[in-house]
């Protein structure tokens, strides 16, 4: 899968995409990253991204010229499945949209800062726009980084076995169980018996009911949805 990002910061996006999984994904070539920086297709000398909003108010906006030209540019070379803009504003993320944004090819993001983007580049450009949650973060680099790694684990061959991420909280709409391992007694805190016990059965049974014991207390919004 390719996936591109546009961002002002360039420098917050190196790190999350050089350790572990993603790395993993990038070394095996099953995942394909890169960054572009929106100051290269900045306006005059001055390089201007950023201009006051028409009608007044606090904030920056990112004018449409510089991301219309650094979009089309992106389109002549692939040709995208959705065009991203991570924006508070957007459709909730959730396992769902992930696992569906993990069967695409191609993917292009977009991450906005200061007050947003010229509300035209988004009718014009923009197929999907996605939050990470009902919070605001100071630019969608860090939102990018979110998405690009619960989707970059999907991508077939990224995780191995061990890690699969069939077993993950959310994938089968619940949240995970609790987890053990050696030793088989902590600060006078015994695992439970079921798990040394070797009965395969018995064991997925347990963890099926701590599973949805635990999702009943902690998000019973995932077990009874209101819509
Ligand atoms: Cl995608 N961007 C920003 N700036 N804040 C957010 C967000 C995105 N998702 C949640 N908060």
């Amino acid at each position: 899968m390719n996936i591109d990002i546009v961002t002002l910061l360039p420098g917050l996006l190196e790190g999350p995409f050089s350790h572990s999984i993603l790395k993993r994904g990038k070394d095996k070539g099953l995942l394909d990253i890169r960054i572009i920086d929106l100051r290269d297709f900045g306006l005059g000398n001055s390089m201007q991204l950023d201009d006051y909003p028409f009608g007044g108010g606090a904030g920056m906006v990112l004018m449409p010229q510089p991301l219309y030209d650094c979009i089309l540019s992106l389109k002549k070379q692939r040709e995208y499945d959705d065009v991203i803009f991570l924006t508070p504003d957007g459709e909730k993320l959730t396992q769902k949209t992930v696992n569906s944004l993990s069967l695409k090819n191609n993917l292009l993001l977009l991450c906005g800062h200061y007050k947003g983007i010229d509300e035209r580049i988004r009718d014009l450009l923009v197929t999907k726009e996605i939050s990470i949650g009902d919070y605001v973060l100071s630019g969608g680099e860090l939102a990018a980084a979110v998405l690009v790694d619960a989707i970059g684990r999907l991508i077939p061959g990224v995780l191995n076995d061990e890690t699969s991420a069939l077993t993950d909280s959310f994938q089968d709409g619940l949240l995970s169980p609790p987890v053990y391992t050696r030793p088989a007694e902590f600060m006078g805190m015994k695992v439970p018996d079921v798990l040394l016990s070797g009965h395969f059965k018995n064991i997925e049974d347990w963890r099926a009911e701590e599973a949805y014991r635990k999702t009943k207390e902690r998000r019973p919004d995932l077990l009874f949805p209101e819509i």
